[in-house]
Protein backbone atom coordinates (compact mmCIF):
# COMPACT_ATOMS: atom_id res chain seq x y z
CA UNK A 1 0.00 0.00 0.00
CA UNK A 2 1.04 3.34 -1.20
CA UNK A 3 -0.49 6.30 0.70
CA UNK A 4 -0.34 9.70 -1.39
CA UNK A 5 -1.67 12.40 0.45
CA UNK A 6 -3.50 15.18 -1.44
CA UNK A 7 -1.60 18.56 -0.82
CA UNK A 8 -5.07 19.99 -1.36
CA UNK A 9 -6.00 19.77 1.99
CA UNK A 10 -2.83 21.11 3.63
CA UNK A 11 -1.96 24.71 4.59
CA UNK A 12 -0.72 26.15 1.19
CA UNK A 13 1.64 29.56 3.40
CA UNK A 14 3.46 26.50 4.99
CA UNK A 15 4.25 23.77 1.72
CA UNK A 16 7.55 23.43 2.81
CA UNK A 17 6.95 22.44 5.92
CA UNK A 18 4.32 20.40 5.10
CA UNK A 19 6.57 18.18 2.98
CA UNK A 20 9.18 18.14 5.28
CA UNK A 21 7.08 16.76 7.65
CA UNK A 22 5.55 14.08 5.66
CA UNK A 23 8.72 12.73 5.37
CA UNK A 24 9.49 13.10 8.58
CA UNK A 25 6.81 10.70 9.23
CA UNK A 26 7.97 8.24 7.00
CA UNK A 27 5.63 9.14 3.53
CA UNK A 28 7.37 8.37 0.43
CA UNK A 29 4.61 9.95 -2.08
CA UNK A 30 2.81 13.30 -1.97
CA UNK A 31 0.06 14.28 -4.54
CA UNK A 32 -0.58 17.56 -5.77
CA UNK A 33 -3.70 18.41 -7.73
CA UNK A 34 -3.07 21.08 -10.46
CA UNK A 35 -6.51 22.77 -11.24
CA UNK A 36 -6.99 25.54 -13.67
CA UNK A 37 -10.26 26.47 -12.92
CA UNK A 38 -12.07 25.06 -16.63
CA UNK A 39 -11.71 21.36 -16.31
CA UNK A 40 -12.69 21.81 -12.79
CA UNK A 41 -14.04 25.05 -11.29
CA UNK A 42 -11.11 25.55 -8.76
CA UNK A 43 -7.76 27.19 -9.26
CA UNK A 44 -4.71 25.80 -7.57
CA UNK A 45 -1.00 26.08 -8.35
CA UNK A 46 1.22 25.46 -11.50
CA UNK A 47 4.98 24.28 -12.33
CA UNK A 48 6.81 26.86 -10.63
CA UNK A 49 5.03 26.79 -7.21
CA UNK A 50 6.31 22.91 -7.90
CA UNK A 51 9.84 23.70 -9.00
CA UNK A 52 10.55 25.77 -5.84
CA UNK A 53 9.62 22.61 -3.68
CA UNK A 54 10.94 20.08 -5.64
CA UNK A 55 14.35 21.85 -4.60
CA UNK A 56 13.10 21.02 -0.79
CA UNK A 57 11.69 17.54 -0.87
CA UNK A 58 12.89 13.99 -2.06
CA UNK A 59 9.42 12.86 -1.72
CA UNK A 60 7.95 11.22 -4.97
CA UNK A 61 5.90 13.55 -6.60
CA UNK A 62 2.45 12.74 -8.26
CA UNK A 63 0.98 15.15 -10.01
CA UNK A 64 -2.33 15.19 -10.77
CA UNK A 65 -3.39 17.34 -13.32
CA UNK A 66 -7.23 18.61 -13.69
CA UNK A 67 -6.79 20.98 -16.37
CA UNK A 68 -7.77 21.80 -20.25
CA UNK A 69 -5.18 20.36 -23.03
CA UNK A 70 -2.23 19.39 -20.65
CA UNK A 71 -0.21 18.15 -23.75
CA UNK A 72 0.88 22.26 -23.63
CA UNK A 73 2.37 21.65 -19.78
CA UNK A 74 4.16 18.40 -20.50
CA UNK A 75 7.59 20.29 -20.72
CA UNK A 76 6.90 22.16 -18.17
CA UNK A 77 6.22 19.98 -15.56
CA UNK A 78 8.94 17.82 -16.31
CA UNK A 79 11.04 20.88 -16.01
CA UNK A 80 9.50 21.11 -12.42
CA UNK A 81 10.47 17.83 -11.48
CA UNK A 82 7.39 15.98 -11.18
CA UNK A 83 8.05 12.33 -11.16
CA UNK A 84 4.52 10.72 -12.42
CA UNK A 85 2.27 12.84 -14.31
CA UNK A 86 -1.63 11.84 -14.53
CA UNK A 87 -4.04 13.33 -17.34
CA UNK A 88 -7.33 12.86 -17.61
CA UNK A 89 -8.66 10.85 -20.43
CA UNK A 90 -11.83 13.24 -20.80
CA UNK A 91 -9.17 16.43 -21.77
CA UNK A 92 -6.81 14.50 -23.69
CA UNK A 93 -7.83 13.52 -27.18
CA UNK A 94 -4.35 12.38 -28.41
CA UNK A 95 -4.27 10.20 -24.90
CA UNK A 96 -1.90 7.70 -26.99
CA UNK A 97 0.77 10.75 -28.10
CA UNK A 98 0.37 12.85 -24.68
CA UNK A 99 1.29 9.22 -22.87
CA UNK A 100 4.38 8.29 -25.04
CA UNK A 101 5.51 12.74 -24.70
CA UNK A 102 5.28 11.58 -20.87
CA UNK A 103 7.18 9.24 -21.17
CA UNK A 104 10.15 10.67 -23.54
CA UNK A 105 10.28 13.49 -21.10
CA UNK A 106 11.59 10.73 -18.49
CA UNK A 107 8.47 11.15 -16.04
CA UNK A 108 5.88 7.89 -15.35
CA UNK A 109 2.44 8.17 -17.21
CA UNK A 110 -1.17 8.24 -15.60
CA UNK A 111 -4.31 8.55 -16.88
CA UNK A 112 -7.36 9.84 -14.61
CA UNK A 113 -10.95 8.48 -15.62
CA UNK A 114 -13.87 10.59 -14.00
CA UNK A 115 -16.27 8.83 -12.30
CA UNK A 116 -18.97 8.67 -15.01
CA UNK A 117 -15.87 7.92 -17.64
CA UNK A 118 -15.81 3.97 -18.99
CA UNK A 119 -12.96 1.37 -18.52
CA UNK A 120 -12.45 1.33 -22.14
CA UNK A 121 -11.03 4.57 -22.56
CA UNK A 122 -7.82 2.97 -21.33
CA UNK A 123 -7.99 0.14 -23.83
CA UNK A 124 -6.22 1.09 -26.16
CA UNK A 125 -3.33 2.84 -24.06
CA UNK A 126 -2.26 0.04 -21.63
CA UNK A 127 0.82 -0.67 -23.02
CA UNK A 128 1.78 3.17 -21.99
CA UNK A 129 0.39 3.31 -18.25
CA UNK A 130 2.35 3.62 -15.43
CA UNK A 131 -0.65 4.07 -13.32
CA UNK A 132 -4.49 4.44 -13.34
CA UNK A 133 -5.90 7.07 -11.48
CA UNK A 134 -9.90 6.17 -10.37
CA UNK A 135 -11.52 9.34 -9.47
CA UNK A 136 -13.88 7.93 -6.80
CA UNK A 137 -15.07 11.83 -6.06
CA UNK A 138 -15.80 14.11 -9.20
CA UNK A 139 -12.95 16.07 -9.33
CA UNK A 140 -12.48 19.53 -8.36
CA UNK A 141 -12.71 19.80 -4.35
CA UNK A 142 -11.54 18.00 -1.10
CA UNK A 143 -13.71 16.72 1.06
CA UNK A 144 -16.14 15.00 -0.95
CA UNK A 145 -18.32 11.59 -0.37
CA UNK A 146 -16.48 8.19 -1.83
CA UNK A 147 -18.44 7.22 -4.75
CA UNK A 148 -18.88 3.62 -4.09
CA UNK A 149 -19.39 2.27 -7.57
CA UNK A 150 -16.11 3.00 -7.76
CA UNK A 151 -15.00 -0.37 -6.59
CA UNK A 152 -16.14 -2.58 -9.32
CA UNK A 153 -14.81 0.11 -11.64
CA UNK A 154 -11.77 -1.01 -9.63
CA UNK A 155 -12.16 -4.25 -10.03
CA UNK A 156 -12.47 -4.15 -13.66
CA UNK A 157 -9.46 -2.69 -14.50
CA UNK A 158 -7.16 -4.44 -12.32
CA UNK A 159 -8.79 -7.27 -14.59
CA UNK A 160 -8.14 -5.40 -17.68
CA UNK A 161 -4.65 -4.37 -16.62
CA UNK A 162 -3.92 -8.58 -15.86
CA UNK A 163 -5.01 -9.59 -18.99
CA UNK A 164 -2.40 -7.33 -20.51
CA UNK A 165 0.46 -8.37 -18.39
CA UNK A 166 0.71 -4.67 -17.28
CA UNK A 167 2.05 -3.82 -14.15
CA UNK A 168 0.66 -0.64 -14.20
CA UNK A 169 -0.44 0.68 -10.91
CA UNK A 170 -4.26 1.74 -9.44
CA UNK A 171 -4.29 5.01 -7.48
CA UNK A 172 -7.74 5.63 -5.81
CA UNK A 173 -8.58 9.40 -5.34
CA UNK A 174 -11.32 11.19 -3.35
CA UNK A 175 -13.09 10.11 -0.30
CA UNK A 176 -10.51 7.91 0.47
CA UNK A 177 -10.04 7.34 4.43
CA UNK A 178 -9.13 4.27 6.81
CA UNK A 179 -12.52 2.74 7.28
CA UNK A 180 -12.97 2.04 3.29
CA UNK A 181 -8.75 1.32 2.37
CA UNK A 182 -9.42 -1.73 3.30
CA UNK A 183 -11.81 -2.95 0.42
CA UNK A 184 -9.94 -0.43 -1.88
CA UNK A 185 -7.18 -2.15 -1.62
CA UNK A 186 -8.65 -5.57 -1.60
CA UNK A 187 -10.58 -4.12 -5.02
CA UNK A 188 -6.77 -3.82 -6.54
CA UNK A 189 -5.73 -0.21 -5.81
CA UNK A 190 -2.07 0.13 -4.69
CA UNK A 191 -1.89 4.06 -4.43
CA UNK A 192 -4.44 5.35 -2.48
CA UNK A 193 -4.64 9.04 -2.24
CA UNK A 194 -6.38 11.44 0.86
CA UNK A 195 -6.19 14.58 1.66
CA UNK A 196 -9.19 15.47 4.65
CA UNK A 197 -9.20 12.24 5.69
CA UNK A 198 -5.10 12.35 6.17
CA UNK A 199 -4.14 16.40 6.87
CA UNK A 200 -7.06 17.01 9.36
CA UNK A 201 -5.93 14.38 11.29
CA UNK A 202 -2.13 15.38 12.85
CA UNK A 203 0.24 13.82 13.65
CA UNK A 204 1.58 12.73 10.27
CA UNK A 205 3.14 9.45 11.37
CA UNK A 206 0.07 8.73 13.78
CA UNK A 207 -2.64 8.89 10.63
CA UNK A 208 -0.10 7.16 8.47
CA UNK A 209 -0.05 4.52 11.25
CA UNK A 210 -3.66 4.00 11.23
CA UNK A 211 -4.22 3.85 7.80
CA UNK A 212 -1.43 1.53 7.46
CA UNK A 213 -2.95 -0.76 10.53
CA UNK A 214 -6.37 -0.80 8.60
CA UNK A 215 -5.19 -2.06 5.54
CA UNK A 216 -3.40 -4.93 7.85
CA UNK A 217 -0.28 -4.10 6.94
CA UNK A 218 1.09 -3.88 10.15
CA UNK A 219 2.58 -0.96 11.03
CA UNK A 220 4.32 -1.65 7.71
CA UNK A 221 5.11 1.60 6.82
CA UNK A 222 4.23 2.29 2.70
CA UNK A 223 6.70 1.29 0.48
CA UNK A 224 9.23 2.87 -1.60
CA UNK A 225 7.65 4.48 -4.81
CA UNK A 226 6.92 1.22 -6.55
CA UNK A 227 7.26 2.92 -9.95
C1 LIG B 1 -10.15 16.09 -6.03
C2 LIG B 1 -8.67 15.83 -5.92
C3 LIG B 1 -8.30 14.99 -4.78
C4 LIG B 1 -8.66 15.57 -3.43
C5 LIG B 1 -9.00 14.45 -2.50
O1 LIG B 1 -10.41 16.77 -7.20
O2 LIG B 1 -8.18 15.19 -7.09
O3 LIG B 1 -6.93 14.64 -4.80
O4 LIG B 1 -7.67 16.34 -2.87
O5 LIG B 1 -9.45 14.99 -1.32
P1 LIG B 1 -10.25 14.11 -0.25
O6 LIG B 1 -9.34 12.98 0.15
O7 LIG B 1 -10.53 15.07 0.85
O8 LIG B 1 -11.48 13.61 -0.94
ZN1 LIG C 1 -6.09 14.32 -7.07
Amino acid sequence: MILSPSLLSSDFGRLEQELKALEDAGLTWVHWDVMDGMFVPNITFGPPVIKRLRKASKLFFDVHLMIREPERYLTDFADAGADLLVVHAESSPHLDRTLREIRRLGMRAGVALNPSTPVCALENVIDLLDLVLVMSVNPGFGGQSFIRQSLSKIRRIADMLRAADSKALIEVDGGVDPDNAPELLRAGAGVLVSGSAFFNFPPYAERLRTFALSCGTQGGLPVAPAL
